[in-house]
């Protein structure tokens, strides 16, 4: 059994996504749930299903006790789903190619900074793109930069609206995200 720790600060759906893959298959244990947002749905999971929360400000964040603390729950991977802030390098040193995130487009197409959720498919259909979806790829110091392992693609039709657009892409990232890291862990 591997240990994950989930980073997520927003509604949680594709942290509920990975919950519910995992549950009972004796693959990933998720040891901790990492939050930087008070009152985000993600944290009615997290309790829900008894999971450890560890809420974060930007100080803790790129604190020694936070990794030391990050340290303590053993983890093999660590998992943004739905996470906002940049990760800080003395973290991204400790765990190499074991942090992965998740984005809203197809990188590096609508990727860096203050592209997230909904900004995002605003942004993919005002530029009248004729396809988005999803990229899977490892963490680095830079928003949205580390090697891609693994993008799906959706078609979009002509009057689609940014919140098809956002429905499509929840249901790529709730099929692709829990089986990726079911890949990566084994
Ligand atoms: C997801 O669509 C994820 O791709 C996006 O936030 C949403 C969170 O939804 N992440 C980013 O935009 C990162 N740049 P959720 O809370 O329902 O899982």
């Amino acid at each position: 059994m591997k240990n994950i720790i989930l980073f997520a600060s927003g509604a949680g759906s594709n942290v509920q996504a990975i919950l519910d893959y995992f549950e009972g298959k004796n693959i990933a244990k998720p040891v901790a749930i990492v939050c930087n947002k008070a009152g985000a749905g993600v944290l009615n999971i997290a309790e829900k299903h008894d999971i450890p929360v560890e809420m974060i400000n930007k100080e803790r964040f790129s604190s020694e006790d936070f990794i030391n603390k990050i340290n303590t729950y053993n983890p093999d991977l660590l998992i943004l789903a739905g996470f906002l802030w940049k990760i800080p390098s003395a973290l991204v040193e400790k765990y190499p190619g074991k942090i992965i995130n998740i984005h809203p487009a197809l990188l590096p197409k609508y990727g860096g900074k203050g592209m997230y959720g909904m900004n995002v498919h605003n942004t993919v259909i005002e530029q009248k793109e004729k396809e988005s979806g999803i990229t899977i790829h490892y963490v680095n110091e830079h928003y949205d930069e580390g090697n891609v392992i693994v993008q799906a693609h959706c078609t979009i039709a002509e009057d689609d609206t940014p919140e098809m657009l956002a429905q499509n892409i929840h249901k790529l990232e709730h099929f692709y995200f829990p089986r990726a890291i079911e890949f990566l862990l084994k």
